[in-house]
C-alpha cells in the first residue's frame, strides 16, 4: 500500500463461505482513516464473519483483505496488536473488578507504570465507570459490561477499532450512552468501524454499508441513502392495518408499502395528491384511518426499501 494511501481497511471481493453457506460474498469496500464506518444488516447478514476477517482471527475463503495497510492473513500478527478489536461475545473475566480488568487488558498490551495507571483512570472516567471501578464484571447492567470491554479494547491505544455489535441487546438509554462515547472517539481522530442490527445507529456513522446476505447493496453517507429512496413517505394509522395495507398497495401513485409498529409508511409519488385519495379509499372500504401524514423518510425505511429490492430482482 502506499504511504499517501488514506484507506485503513480494504477488501478485495472478500468471501467466506461455511459448507453450504456464504456468510460473505465479495465484498468490496473501502474504509478511510477518521471515518466511523457502520456495517449493518439484520442477523445472519454476515457482519460478524466479516469483522472476524478484519480483525484476523478467520481466514477468507477467496479474495482478500488489508488492515491498516497489513494483509489479513500473511501479517495477521501486526494487525492484532495494532487494532482495537471488541468482539460480539467479548471476553470479560466476570469475577474481576472493572479495575481489575483493566489491569489484565494492560498486562496484554505491556502497559505498565504511570503510563498505566494514567491511562486507565481516564478510560474509567471516559466509560463512565470510576464509580463502579472496584465491583465484579458480572455484577455489572449490560449496558456496563459493553463500556468496560470498550475501555479495555483501548488500553493499548489503537487508532482503530473493530467493533462487533457493541450494542446489540443493549436498552435504549445505555445505546444512547455508547454512541456518545463513540462519536468523542471519533472526534479524537479515531477510526471506528462497528457493526449494527439497529437501523438507527446508522444515522450516527460517517458511512454505512448495508449487508444482506453477505453481499454488501449499498454503501454511502447516511443522507445520501435517504436521499436514494423513490417517492414521498405517508405514514398511516388505521383500524385494520391488513387489509389497509392491501388495499393501499393497489392504489394509483403507490410505489410501496411498509408495515412498521402500528402504522402503515406508505410510499407515494405525490404525497398531497395521494393522500385524500387514501383516505377515500381507506374509508370507502370500511376501515377507519386514524390518522395520516407526511413523514421524512429514515435509514430504516430506506433499508427496507433497499432489501425488498434486492429480494425482488433475485426472486426473478
Ligand atoms: N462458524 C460458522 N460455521 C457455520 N456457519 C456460520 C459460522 N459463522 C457464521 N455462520 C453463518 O454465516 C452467516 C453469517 O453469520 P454472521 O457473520 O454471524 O452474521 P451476523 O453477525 O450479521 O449476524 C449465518 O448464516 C451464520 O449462520
Ligand atoms: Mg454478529
Amino acid at each position: 500500500m502506499e504511504s499517501s494511501d488514506n484507506r485503513v481497511i480494504v477488501t478485495d471481493s472478500l468471501t467466506k463461505s461455511f459448507d453450504d453457506t456464504v456468510a460473505v460474498d465479495e465484498l468490496n469496500l473501502a474504509v478511510e482513516r477518521g471515518e466511523i464506518f457502520g456495517l449493518v444488516g439484520p442477523d445472519g447478514a454476515g457482519k460478524t464473519t466479516t469483522i472476524r476477517i478484519l480483525a484476523a482471527i478467520m481466514w477468507p475463503s477467496r479474495g482478500q483483505a488489508t488492515v491498516l495497510g497489513y494483509d489479513t492473513v500473511t501479517e495477521a500478527e501486526a494487525i492484532k496488536t495494532d487494532i482495537g478489536y471488541m468482539a460480539q461475545r467479548f471476553n470479560l473475566y466476570r469475577d474481576l473488578t472493572v479495575w481489575e480488568n483493566l489491569n489484565f487488558f494492560a498486562d496484554v498490551f505491556e502497559v505498565t507504570g504511570d503510563e498505566r495507571r494514567e491511562r486507565i483512570s481516564r478510560l474509567l472516567e471516559f466509560a463512565r465507570l470510576t464509580r463502579f471501578k472496584d465491583r465484579r464484571a458480572h455484577h455489572l447492567s449490560g449496558g456496563m459490561q459493553k463500556k468496560l470491554a470498550l475501555a479495555c479494547t483501548l488500553v493499548h491505544e489503537p487508532q482503530l477499532l473493530l467493533l462487533d455489535e457493541p450494542t446489540t441487546g443493549v436498552d435504549p438509554v445505555s445505546r444512547r450512552e455508547f454512541w456518545e462515547i463513540l462519536t468523542d472517539l471519533h472526534l479524537q481522530g479515531i477510526t471506528i468501524f462497528v457493526s449494527t442490527p439497529y437501523m438507527d445507529e446508522a444515522e450516527r456513522c460517517s458511512r454505512v454499508g448495508l449487508l444482506h446476505h453477505g453481499r454488501l447493496i449499498i454503501c454511502d453517507a447516511p443522507e445520501r441513502v435517504r436521499q436514494g429512496l423513490e417517492g414521498e413517505l405517508l405514514g398511516v394509522r388505521a383500524s385494520n392495518l391488513k387489509r389497509a395495507r392491501e388495499i393501499a398497495s393497489q392504489l394509483e401513485g403507490v410505489l410501496e408499502v411498509q408495515t412498521y409498529g402500528d402504522r402503515l409508511h406508505v410510499f407515494v409519488d405525490d404525497a398531497s395528491r395521494r393522500e385524500p385519495e387514501i383516505v377515500d379509499h381507506l374509508t370507502g372500504a370500511g376501515i377507519a384511518v386514524h390518522g395520516i401524514r407526511q413523514m421524512r423518510p429514515r435509514m430504516e425505511e430506506a433499508f427496507i426499501s433497499l432489501i425488498r429490492r434486492e429480494q425482488v430482482s433475485s426472486d426473478q
